[in-house]
């Protein structure tokens, strides 16, 4: 090969090479996956100390966490996944020492599937439990879609964007 032959399949090779590097890197951000949009920024501790709480009381029964739920309920209540977007650390505090929650936040089902007091619990673990619930948020672009999960397991009616507002 001459000199000039040899430069000009270098310059070819190393086209071919970036093109295929940017056609892989295109198809990585084509078809990324946005992954899990719920998160909690609370510390491990206080991760800890809401985790008894929340076996002991057994939320699961009811609500789903982290995607997850008692398969055998059947209780149509919010998911707490993202309840940090919707409710402040001071409301979720009083609805936990209520002695009858519902006269904090209504009720449409019947008495068993309500949210129970849990004023008997010790303030310090309301005080967790309502930090902990405040720290678990939703990324940006699922927070339409937890808006109206919420909002139809809280009214039992369909929602409709801008029309209704919970
Ligand atoms: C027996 C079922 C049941 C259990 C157990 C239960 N909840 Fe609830 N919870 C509900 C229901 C149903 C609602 C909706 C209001 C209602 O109907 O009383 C609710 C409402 C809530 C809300 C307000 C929801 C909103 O969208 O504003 C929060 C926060 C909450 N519960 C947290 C908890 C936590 C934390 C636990 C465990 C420590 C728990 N709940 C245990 C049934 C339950």
């Amino acid at each position: 090969m001459r000199k000039g032959e040899k430069i000009i399949f270098g310059v070819m090779a190393v086209s071919v090479v970036v093109m295929i590097g940017v056609k892989i890197t295109k198809n990585e951000e084509a078809g990324e996956d946005p992954g899990i949009p719920f998160y909690s920024t609370a510390q491990p501790d206080l991760t800890a100390s809401a985790a008894k709480i929340m076996h002991l009381v057994n939320c699961k029964k009811c609500h789903s966490i982290w995607g997850t739920k008692d398969f055998t309920q059947s209780v149509p209540a919010p998911s707490l996944d993202g309840m940090g977007m919707f409710r402040t650390e001071e409301w979720l505090y009083k609805y936990f020492s209520a002695e009858n929650p519902q006269e904090i936040l209504p009720s449409r089902l019947k008495e068993e599937y309500r949210m129970p007091s849990l004023s008997n619990l010790t303030e310090k673990e309301r005080r967790d439990l309502a930090k902990y619930i405040f720290s678990l948020k939703v990324e940006d672009w699922y927070l339409d879609e937890t808006k109206k999960a919420r909002y139809e397991k809280l009214t039992g009616k369909k929602y409709i964007a801008n029309e209704t507002d919970s």
